[in-house]
């Protein structure tokens, strides 16, 4: 396709390839980001998921040699050969990444007499898989290489001989390991090699392809239906160091308000104020913590967005402000479709000003979604986002305190949209083919601004769909799930594997959102699920009720205790969080994260970190009250009974149903805060620390918890270390909010 490489041109960190056939180029980022990309579609880069330059001054040398173009930096080495042919290297001259040399040639599924049979007869087999993509890249693949990545998708953590899609989809089945998509699009991935690791964005919105080894054990290919190549290789000397890259091109989670990270309490079908004020009764009753109620569409008045219904709700700001009161805030959902009816503002308003999206004949695409009719803002147009944005006053002013945008792939009950529904991107025309995948991106990012524009504090945006940098404006969800043993499991490896996508703010539907859960697998799921950074208990309307308190006492108890221990790593979730406002690291880890040299951990599907001091091993099997943990290098400590375990080696450990294996890393110092009932109960709460045997050290972060104050300086950091012998040192190395009024170390 591209033919030899006849000659190049160096403009700064910009190499320019011409090639017999097209035109490329090489764009060097820093040390270790280095962009690849071929103008098919437009001449320059467009990206939804970058902001702002990333490019650093960066020393690299170019140098021809006989049959390849070789760019070095300090960090990677990158051949370029013809055909357009790259080779990645680490600086030690191992080779990391290769294109692979030659057509693909997918796994033999049929016979051919079979398939002459399958003629016959009238059928169409598609005889092997394995179609060219119009946008294509075919890299090596060798026996040890695993992947990790992409965001949501269903299956095991190790996406090594499976394939996905890039399609953001709203499949109401029960998610299944074999879906190729599912609500969000986050294209990028890590390869951990037996010797080196590296990452690869690929930066393309159109619907796009990853078969990671499926059709073929020797190589990998990921693609697109249109737009143009263009993707990161990025380098690193470890998966953490390729997540802080990917996170320094996209962005990382800005500091949340720290209530989000309390227990939220959701159900499809709350669908009045006394229902409201009843939950809010039991919560008290039943003495759980508690710092959100979600209202989902029942609160709208024929689920019309930025309305409130009058009748079911005869004071929603009275409501809203009685439930303040008691520590619980509302968030609202706020789906895209707007009701076709004349005489609804945001429906007259969006036609005035052409904000929706429109049929090649120029006619307002209707397609139905909750409201019946509906149109769908287009928010890939500024002047749309901004609108919408200031519309959240209606929001703001009722005491809501975060938003929930859902349906944003976007859904569509009567069929998908076409491919040629007219969207814009920034100010240019474009398709629902090009701007799908990033609707829910661009409509979190309208609420986000709007938010912060309105109330000055750290929005909380909950987004369904999502694609690469969508973690700069949201949180997220795992979307419909089920209350299945399956999908419990499933939840593991899908939100490490989001984690390490950027995305790490997310959470599934405790107990199942569809199908009836039961009171074990409730236990189990808040045992788990109360390590997820997003904590709320969802389920849909028609399913049993999901409160805790509607499956008995021992039920309750364990909820209540999970709960409860959610708000005493409040801190510690806090601290993650603010890790990954700087690193991008995720607060959910697989273990492979930070023991990559571990082969025992590569194709772990049932543990996961919490930071890099917690393991938690849940149980998700039906019954089970043991499992088998593996605990990689180092010591560990039970964190309820305070056993030693040596690391490097498999253990079965007890697992009564009350009881979540969790283990403490010898030498942590685990923030805690003392039991409340909602984030901020407690005024100026003290600071417990927790200190276990070894040496280690720990950095503490304190603020306010609320608004963007700490970006000008008020905030403590406090660097704490521990040498084993019972003498914790703690020194403030920033000093501009408050002191705690009181610092309790309990020496484990
Ligand atoms: C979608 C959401 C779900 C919500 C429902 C009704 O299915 O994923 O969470 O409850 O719509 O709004």
């Amino acid at each position: 396709m591209y033919g030899a490489l006849l000659n190049y041109e160096q403009n700064k960190q910009t190499i320019t390839l011409h090639y017999e056939k097209q035109e490329a180029q090489i764009h060097v980022l820093t040390d270790s980001i280095i962009n690849v990309f071929v103008p098919l579609f437009t001449s320059e880069h467009y990206s939804k998921a970058i902001e702002g330059d990333k490019e650093l001054p960066t020393a690299f040398t170019l140098d021809k040699e006989q049959d390849a173009l070789i760019l070095a930096t300090d960090s990677l080495v990158c051949k370029i050969y013809d055909d357009f042919m790259i080779d990645f290297y680490d600086k030690e001259g191992t080779l990391l990444c290769a294109d692979y040399r030659g057509k693909r040639i997918p796994r033999k599924r049929f016979s051919e007499s079979l398939i002459e049979l399958a003629k016959q007869e009238g059928h169409t087999i598609d005889p092997n898989g394995g179609q060219d993509y119009a946008i294509q890249c075919i890299k090596q693949l060798d026996n040890a290489d695993c992947i990790y990545g992409l965001g949501d998708k269903t299956g095991t953590l190790n996406k090594r001989c499976y394939e996905y899609e890039n399609w953001n989809s709203d499949i109401p089945d029960p998610h299944e390991d074999s879906f190729k998509s599912l609500y969000k699009s986050i294209p990028f991935f890590i390869t951990l090699k037996e010797k080196g690791v590296y990452g690869i964005f690929y930066d393309n919105t159109f619907k796009s392809y990853f078969n990671f080894g499926k059709e073929n054990n020797g190589y990998y290919c990921f693609g697109s239906d249109d737009g143009n190549l263009d993707y990161y290789f990025i380098g690193g000397s470890s998966m953490p160091e390729i997540v802080t890259s990917y996170t320094y091109l996209t962005g990382r989670m800005p500091l949340p308000q720290k209530w989000t990270l309390g227990y939220q309490q959701s159900r499809w079908g709350y669908d009045s104020e006394k229902a409201f004020r009843e939950l809010a009764a039991k919560f008290k009753e039943h003495h759980i913590p508690c710092d959100a109620f979600h209202f989902d569409i029942d609160y709208m008045d024929h689920y019309k967005v930025f309305t409130w219904n009058e009748e079911r709700f005869t004071d929603a700001r009275a409501l809203l402000a009685d439930l303040k009161e008691q520590g619980i805030k509302a968030v609202t959902i706020i789906d895209p479709g707007v009701k076709v009816e004349k005489g609804f503002t945001m429906y007259d308003e969006g036609v005035e000003h052409d904000y929706f999206a429109k049929s090649p004949d120029g006619n307002i695409y209707v397609n139905v979604v909750w409201p019946g009719d509906s149109v769908y803002p287009d928010f890939g147009n500024p002047e749309v986002r901004k609108w919408w944005g200031g519309h959240l006053q209606f929001y703001t002013d009722l005491g809501v305190s975060g938003v929930w945008n859902d349906m944003n792939e976007p859904a569509s009950f009567h069929g998908p949209l076409p491919g040629d529904i007219v969207f814009t991107d920034e100010g240019k025309t474009a398709t629902h083919a090009q701007m799908h995948n990033v609707y829910g991106h661009n409509m979190a990012k309208a609420t986000y601004e709007g938010w912060k524009k309105l109330t000055n504090k750290r929005p909380f945006v909950i987004t369904r769909a999502c694609y690469s940098g969508s973690q700069k404006y949201a949180t997220a969800w795992t979307g419909d799930n089920q209350s299945l043993w399956t999908h419990l499991r499933m939840a593991i490896p899908q939100q490490c594997n989001l984690g390490i996508s950027g995305m790490t703010f997310i959470g599934t539907d405790i107990g199942g959102f569809g199908a009836d859960t039961t009171p074990e697998l409730l236990c189990r799921w808040v045992e788990a699920g109360c390590f997820s950074p997003l904590f709320r208990n969802h389920c849909a309307m028609g399913c049993m009720e999901q409160e805790p308190w509607l499956f008995g006492e021992e039920t309750l108890a364990i909820y209540r205790k999970y709960v409860e221990l959610r708000y005493a790593l409040l801190p510690y979730f806090y601290d993650l969080c603010r890790e990954c406002e700087t690193t991008g690291l995720p607060i959910m880890r697989p273990l492979v994260l930070h023991y990559e040299n571990d082969i025992n951990v590569r194709n772990l599907n049932d543990e996961f970190m919490v930071g890099k001091h917690l393991l938690v091993a849940p149980v998700v099997e039906q019954g089970a009250r043991k499992r088998m943990v593996y605990l990689p290098d180092g010591v560990w400590y039970d964190y309820w009974t305070h056993t030693e375990y040596k690391g490097g080696q498999y253990y079965i450990v007890d697992a009564p149903l009350d009881v979540c294996p969790i283990f403490v890393k010898e030498g942590t110092i685990l923030p805690k805060a003392p039991a409340q009932m909602y984030v901020g109960e407690i005024e100026d709460p003290a600071l417990i620390l927790e200190v276990y045997p070894g040496t280690g050290s720990y950095t503490h972060y304190y603020d306010n918890g609320v608004d963007f104050a700490y970006q000008n300086g008020e905030y403590q950091e406090y660097f704490l270390e521990t040498d084993g012998t019972k003498n914790l040192k703690i020194t403030k190395r920033h000093e501009g909010y408050r002191d705690y009024p009181d610092i309790v170390i309990h020496y484990i």
